[in-house]
């Protein structure tokens, strides 16, 4: 066993950080002010071979591996989370299902774009009435000769505002529950597709959240992603490697505000010595330090899972449970040791304190996270 990134990994961290602080961070309080989609960060990202970081190079990608793709979400969140989310949906939530379950045809007219960045992508699963349960999803698609036709809402949908094409989940039949979703690709400018404006949010305020409609949208048979009833399993299967993008995504913030609460305690003073004197912020140091290095070495072990081609749902589900309640007691900690100046807009403390907040909820709430790991502990295992 040997836990190090190899030196190709090493590499690339360094030229996505000098890009993170360089590029992405100079825009990350703008934008989460006003709320502006990136769309060149997304389209510089594309050209470094980060919308596809783990992709096959005849596909678009970069032909990296899982534990390269962490490293990306990681560097690029610890400068700015809202554009680290709108990668990692592209990457996982998208690319990687097309990779997994896409037809030949399927792969050269959307994974080569995709994960080339010349095109965006978004991920349609929840719904009004269907969050932690999608199985309950409302959309209809109904077959008509070589077509189908879909009809439905989705909300929350990262990237909604921006993306060229949509993976859509719909049922073929209600009544046989999760067995009747099935997965489309579904190309943004289809007639019947509209998107709503932005959703203001508490963080990753730039990520194009937004409501989606689909009325009489009509999409070919041989855009269906997978077989008719498979689409529950396509998007299970997709979220497993979705959650080791948002663990990365969590620690990428949490390191951000270590990072800073450390250069802060090292500065500030009261009472006659530097913050990092008081052994009440020395304690407080060392918990962040070992939190984040716990939930780099879970996410990084959940990545080699899914490298290694086993089943990785369980690996996926601890990483992002505790990376995310990690980043949030981690930037909690960051703006104590701010104190008053980390709860104004003049540090950016605050922002990661609200962008890690997130990492608890997408792609399945940590209350989901435990269903599935109790699951395997009691079941599976
Ligand atoms: N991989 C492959 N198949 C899977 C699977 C997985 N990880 N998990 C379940 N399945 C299969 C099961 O084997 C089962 O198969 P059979 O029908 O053959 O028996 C089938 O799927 C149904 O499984 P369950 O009975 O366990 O399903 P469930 O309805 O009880 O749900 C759940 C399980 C884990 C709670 C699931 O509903 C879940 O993950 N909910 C959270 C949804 C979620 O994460 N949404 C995120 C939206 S996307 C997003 O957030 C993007 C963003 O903005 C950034």
């Amino acid at each position: 066993m040997k836990i190090e990134l190899t030196e190709e990994q090493k590499l690339l961290q360094e030229t996505v950080r000098r890009f993170a602080d360089e590029v992405v961070r100079p825009r990350a309080k703008e934008i989460d002010e006003t709320g502006e989609f990136p769309r060149s960060f997304f389209d510089q990202a594309g050209e470094l071979g980060l919308a596809g970081v783990a992709m096959p190079e005849e596909y678009g990608g970069a032909g990296m591996d899982t534990i390269s793709y962490c490293v990306v979400i990681e560097e690029i969140s610890r400068a700015c989370a809202t554009s680290g989310v709108i990668l990692s949906v592209n990457n996982s939530l998208v690319c990687d299902p097309l990779l997994k379950f896409g037809t030949e045809e399927q792969k050269q007219e959307f994974l080569t774009p995709l994960a080339a960045g010349r095109k965006l992508g978004c991920f349609a699963l929840t719904e009004p009435g269907a969050g932690s349960d999608p199985a309950g999803l409302r959309t209809t698609a109904r077959r008509d000769g070589d077509d189908y036709v879909l009809d439905g809402n989705k909300v929350f949908i990262t990237n909604g505002t921006d993306a060229d094409v949509a993976l859509v989940f719909a049922s073929v039949d209600m009544a046989l529950k999760h067995k009747g979703i099935t997965c489309f690709i579904v190309p943004a400018d289809t007639p019947g597709y509209s998107h709503g404006t932005h959703e203001f949010k508490l963080g990753v305020n730039a990520s194009g959240t937004t409501e989606l409609a689909f009325e009489n949208l009509r999409v070919p048979a041989k855009w269906r992603l997978g077989g008719e009833g498979d689409g529950f399993k396509v998007a299970m299967a997709t979220l497993d490697g979705g959650r080791i993008g948002i663990a990365a995504q969590a620690i990428g913030i949490a390191q951000a505000a270590f990072e800073e609460a450390l250069a802060y305690s090292q500065q500030r003073e009261q009472f006659n010595q530097h913050l990092s004197d008081f052994q009440a912020i020395q304690f407080y140091l060392a918990d962040m330090a070992t939190e984040l290095d716990a939930a780099r070495l879970l996410t990084w072990k959940a990545a080699w899972t899914k490298e290694n081609a086993r089943r990785y749902t369980l690996e996926a589900a601890q990483a992002k449970l505790f990376a995310s309640e990690m980043a949030q007691r981690v930037t909690n900690k960051a703006l104590q040791i701010h104190g008053g100046y980390g709860y104004t807009k003049e540090y950016n403390v605050e922002r990661y304190f609200r962008d890690a907040r997130i990492t608890e909820i997408y792609e399945g709430t940590s209350e989901i996270q435990k269903m599935v790991i109790a699951d395997w502990v009691l079941n599976k295992a």
